[in-house]
This record gives C-alpha cells, structure tokens and sequence, in this order.
C-alpha cells in the first residue's frame, strides 16, 4: 500500500522506559506495530497484525521465555518472530512476523518502518546529551490531531513563537529577527541570532537573567521525523560558552492518518540537581506544546476542508519551512520510484 509518509527514515518509536515485558501497540506511518521486550533485555517491533487472520498481536501474550501467542487461535512466535506451533495441530505453520529495524540508544527507540535493508543507524543524529551526566532533561510523548508536516513546519519556522507562545518563549524579537537556513541533502538548519533582545518569561525564569539578553537559536531537521534545536541565552555582551545551554529534541512520527505522535525532550546543561527548575521547565514545555496542539489542530481542520489546496501566501521567514517540506516531498517521490535514498 502507498502511504503518504516517507518510511524509509527513522522515526523515534518509544522511549525506552516506555517497553517493558508486556505488549505496547503504537501506530507508526499507518502500520499498527507491537513493542516489547525479550528477556534478555533488547526490545523489538514487529507489525501488530497476525499472519494467520490479522488480530492484533498487542492483545495476546508475552511469557517468560519470550514466546508472544496471539489470543485469537493461539498461533505462538519466538524472540525471532518466527512461528513455533500452534496448539490445533502438530506441524507449526509457516509464518513469521515483520520484524522492524531498531535501534535503542540514549534512552530512546528508533524504528525504520520502511526497507529494512536500507536502515542505516548512522542517518540518527546525535542524541548523547539525553544520557549525558553533565546535563539532565524530561521527556515524554504528547498525542497530535494533525498530519505530521504540520508539526514540522512549526518546528521549523520559529517566529510563530512571537505570536503563539507570547507568555512563554516568545517575544517581539523572534519574529523581528531573520533566519539564516542551509541545506545539506535532505537536511535543513536554521540558525537565529537575537542580540540585545528583552528576555522571555522562560529565560528570564528558567535562567534567572535579566534583560538585555543575546539568544540564539540552532535548529536541525533530519527528515523525515526528527528535530533538534540548540538554545543559548546569555547577558548580552557574554561570550556564548558561558550562557545558558539547552537542547530540545522533537520526534515527530505519523501515526495513523492524520495523527502524529509528538514526542519531545528538554535538557539543560547548568542547575542540574535543581528539581524545581526541572519541574517549572516540564510544565512549561508542554504548556508550549499545548498551544502547538491547539494550533495545529486548528490548522488540520483548515486544510483537511480544502483538499483542492487554495493557494497559500509565504513570507521570508518560510523559507526553512519550506525546505522542510520539500525535502520530504523529494523522499517520497524517491521511495514510491522504488529507488534507494540519496
Ligand atoms: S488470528 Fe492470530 S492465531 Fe488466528
Ligand atoms: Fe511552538
């Protein structure tokens, strides 16, 4: 089946205190896919449909040895997916699982729905700050009503913080600030620098500065599902290396339909004991992420009612946006070609 999102990518599937020895079902670019874990630890994801009559795997059972039996006629699968028997007749039938490519690491699962023979763990970006002890971040996954270009599109057009977020993380500055953007294959970057700029509620708070404050912000998308940005606040007229240092990472997977799993971590590199500051900073990040929800949301209804596509009007400050989107319209061009990525 033709889907409308690139699966030839890895997508953040689960974070790993999320899997354990029991059968978690999460939809990932419109494949129903079963995580758990064997015993010896790894995880795996293998699609959440039986081979005998497609019932979903994720309501079956997992036993101590790692056996997954489906509930409905009782077919039962080794750690490998493979078949091992089933309790009507002697000879095991043949089947197995699909089993998806992953790869666990820094706390968090990746998955290839795709080709398995193109994953290539070396396309994930670095992820080392999440399990790094000299920072300390919160994560977790918020559930989206909204395609997932949507949700890229946000994350890489920043100045909507100016007007979504104007209690939080956005002020005059963001929006008053151009950005420089660089392509590098599929990839997109943005960087902005904010010199001299009031401080935002969160800086402000989070940081303890005052203003003036310089702010800059590095944003990397690695399409097709995956968002990184590099925050630094400083005083103004402090050299970078001595501010603020956070990083914020999106996964950004679709779902099922127009759905997205919006997974996103924080982490900050000063005041890491302080667990006040870790609880405002999470409070914060996903009131932030409400009022992307909502907007987005809101946004979903708008273009779900206009499938012809009335002509949209872009501005400067689209153009990382843009990329983005393109980016991921030339990845799955590619993929229905049936060619290999660039
Ligand atoms: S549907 Fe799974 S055993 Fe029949
Ligand atoms: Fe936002």
């Amino acid at each position: 089946m033709l889907s409308s999102h690139v699966r030839n990518g890895w997508y953040l599937g689960a974070w790993s205190d999320e899997i354990g020895r029991t059968l978690t079902r999460r939809w990932i670019t419109d494949i129903p896919v079963c995580f758990y874990r064997l015993p010896d630890g790894s995880v795996t994801a293998v699609e959440d449909r039986c081979p005998h009559r497609k019932y979903p795997l994720s309501l079956g059972h997992l036993d101590d040895e790692g056996t997954l039996q489906c509930d409905y006629h009782g077919y039962r699968f080794d750690g490998q997916g493979v078949c091992v028997g089933v309790a009507e007749q002697a000879d095991r039938p043949k089947a197995a699982l699909r089993r998806f490519p992953l790869v666990e690491k820094d706390g968090a699962i990746w998955i290839w729905p795709g080709e398995a023979d193109l994953a290539d763990a070396s396309l994930l970006p670095d992820t080392s700050w999440l399990t790094d002890p000299r920072w300390t971040h919160v994560h977790g996954v918020v559930p989206l009503k909204a395609r997932h270009l949507l949700l890229v599109e946000n994350l890489l057009d920043l100045t909507h913080e100016t007007f979504l977020h104007p209690t939080s993380i956005g002020n005059a500055a963001v929006a008053a600030t151009p950005i420089d953007v660089t392509v590098d294959g599929d990839r997109v970057g943005f960087s902005r620098r904010m010199v001299g700029i009031e401080a935002p509620p969160f800086y402000e708070k989070s940081c303890g500065l005052t203003s003036p404050v310089d702010r800059w912000q590095d944003g990397e998308f690695h399409p097709p599902g995956i968002f990184v940005l590099h925050i630094r606040v400083a005083a103004t007229g402090t050299e970078e290396p001595e501010g603020f240092h956070m990083k914020v990472l999106y996964g950004m997977t679709p779902a099922l339909g127009n759905e997205t799993h919006d997974f996103y971590a924080l982490a900050r590199d000063y005041l890491i004991d302080d667990e006040d500051l870790t609880e405002f900073q999470h409070k914060q990040q996903l009131a932030v992420m409400q009022e992307d929800v909502d907007a987005l949301e809101a946004q979903e209804l708008m273009y779900a009612t206009d499938p012809g596509g009335t002509a949209e009007s872009s501005i400067r400050s689209d153009l990382a946006a843009l990329r983005g989107r393109r980016a991921l319209a030339k990845m799955l061009a590619r993929e229905q070609r049936g060619n290999v990525p660039a």
